[in-house]
């Protein structure tokens, strides 16, 4: 017995991406994605000038890196099939050597007795489509549903569970309300076409799973980070509640209760910002919820009423005092948010499965924590052991989680960030290429064995 003991049926293990893990080899048939193209274009906007070509050379090395997820405890292994590895054009023809790939690769990861969770889109669109206008179009939707309809067909018997999209609402704020993904735009009005179409997309991939797998396992994997108001003013309440509409709700309603939250419709329709739909889609919507959630935690979101009135959104975030951070990442350290989401999902949403489908510690210059011949990286097992605390908590009370996925495997590549935090359980020397299990996948390993711990 341990402390803290997590019911019998729970799951452990960690959640990657294939953008971020596989990289390419110049005979592989993949065919450029957003990230590729705009590495060729502006390779100094990405940390260290890494691009994802690399990654994490899982596609050369999978047959040696599986193993690890048998030493560092996983009874569950999130990845994503890569759209423009399958589909090289994104709408064109298959890719046969990724089919050959990932079925050799879910084969042997079903082969450890690993639950197989896929995601089919980590927000990595094939190039070809985002040169026509990416998600903004609705032949983008069909191209999708396409392609979502050919993974289960190729794959259906091998994976377990599936996700139709990775954090939807990343792509929408970064690509057209920041700079972090493409097309680096800031026009609110296309952002709120690019996150509808992305949910009828999803609805269209949910109704095709059940049509053809007849699985009760499909999901979408949601960022649902707590928005947290600086005080109980009206203002600040106010901020809170529209900040977790447009940051939280936009895509969870629609995808677990399949309606959007009228409050968000009237806001979106007062700023003149409605994007094209049709009632055929929202008839979809509405009868195309998902099974089960995935949910990714990192940090809070605290906000204040906006300073400057004119600015877009109705929130602005807001340093709390004292708030305790990571310092490597930059990020503020709250494990609370997790017990708050688990009683926010039981009570306002049905108490819908759900699992924790990312979590973890970013840090830079990790090898500054190497020592024997190993990372020592007790930091990050401190940070899990609180999260999981008020996971636990949450549970108790009744919330239907049932399992816990960190972020990640293998250190992997992230984004225009490249390899500048590390999250792994497993540490890749850039250099050699070599694999070492940190402290923390040594004890994840007792973690999953035990099925909790001691405090
Ligand atoms: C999650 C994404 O939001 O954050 C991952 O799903 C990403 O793709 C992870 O790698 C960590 O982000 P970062 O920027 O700290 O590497």
């Amino acid at each position: 017995m341990v402390d803290i003991q997590f019911p019998s049926d729970f799951l452990w293990g960690s959640s990657t991406s294939g953008p971020q893990s596989e990289g390419r080899l110049a005979d592989d048939g993949k065919g450029d994605n957003v990230w590729d193209y705009w590495f060729e274009k502006e390779p100094e906007k990405f940390f260290d000038q890494v691009g994802p070509q690399k990654a994490s050379t899982f596609y050369e090395n999978y047959k040696t890196d599986i193993p690890y997820l048998k030493a560092t405890g996983h009874t569950i292994f999130r990845t994503s099939i890569q759209w423009s590895r399958l589909i090289p054009t994104g709408d064109g023809e298959v890719n046969e050597k990724a089919v050959a790939f990932y079925r050799d690769v879910f084969k042997r990861i079903k082969a450890e007795g690993i639950t197989l969770y896929v995601n089919l889109y980590h927000f990595d669109l094939p190039m070809a489509l985002m040169e026509r206008g990416g998600w903004e179009l609705k032949e983008t939707i069909d191209h999708y549903h396409r392609y979502a309809r050919i993974c289960f067909e190729e794959f259906g018997d091998l994976v377990d569970w599936w996700a139709t999209f990775n954090e939807p609402i990343v792509p929408v704020e970064a690509g057209y309300l920041g700079q972090f993904h493409l097309p680096a735009v800031f026009d609110p009005k296309r952002a709120i076409q690019v996150a509808y179409n992305t949910q009828v997309a999803s609805a269209y991939a949910t109704k095709a799973y059940h049509e053809l797998l007849g699985g009760n396992k499909m999901s979408i994997i949601l960022n649902l980070t707590p928005a947290y108001a600086r005080s109980e003013d009206e203002a600040d309440q106010h901020a809170a509640k529209m900040a977790e509409l447009l940051q939280a709700r936009s895509f969870l309603d629609p995808s677990v209760k399949g309606i959007y939250p009228q409050e968000l419709v009237d806001w979106v329709k007062e700023k003149g910002w409605m994007p094209e739909y049709t009632a055929e889609e929202l008839t979809i919507i509405k009868e195309n919820t998902i099974d089960f959630l995935g949910v990714n935690f990192y940090q809070p979101l605290r906000v204040k009423a906006p300073t400057d009135t004119t600015q877009v959104l109705p929130f602005e975030p807001w340093e709390m005092p004292g708030r305790r951070m990571n310092p490597h990442r930059g990020w503020e350290i709250y494990p609370e948010s997790l017990y708050d989401i688990a009683l926010n999902l039981k009570d306002n949403y049905g108490n819908i499965d759900w699992v924790v489908a990312e979590n973890g510690m970013g840090v830079e210059g990790e090898e500054q924590f190497f020592e024997n011949g190993q990372i020592q990286d007790d930091y990050r097992i401190d940070f899990f052991k609180e999260h999981l605390e008020q996971l636990h908590r949450g549970i108790q009370e009744g919330a239907n989680c049932h399992g816990y996925l960190v972020w990640t495997f293998i250190d992997c590549w992230s984004w225009l960030n490249a390899y500048k935090n590390r999250y792994g359980l497993v540490e890749l020397d850039l250099e050699t290429g070599q694999r070492r299990i940190k402290k923390s996948g040594e004890w994840f390993k007792k973690l999953s064995e035990n099925n909790g711990f001691d405090r």
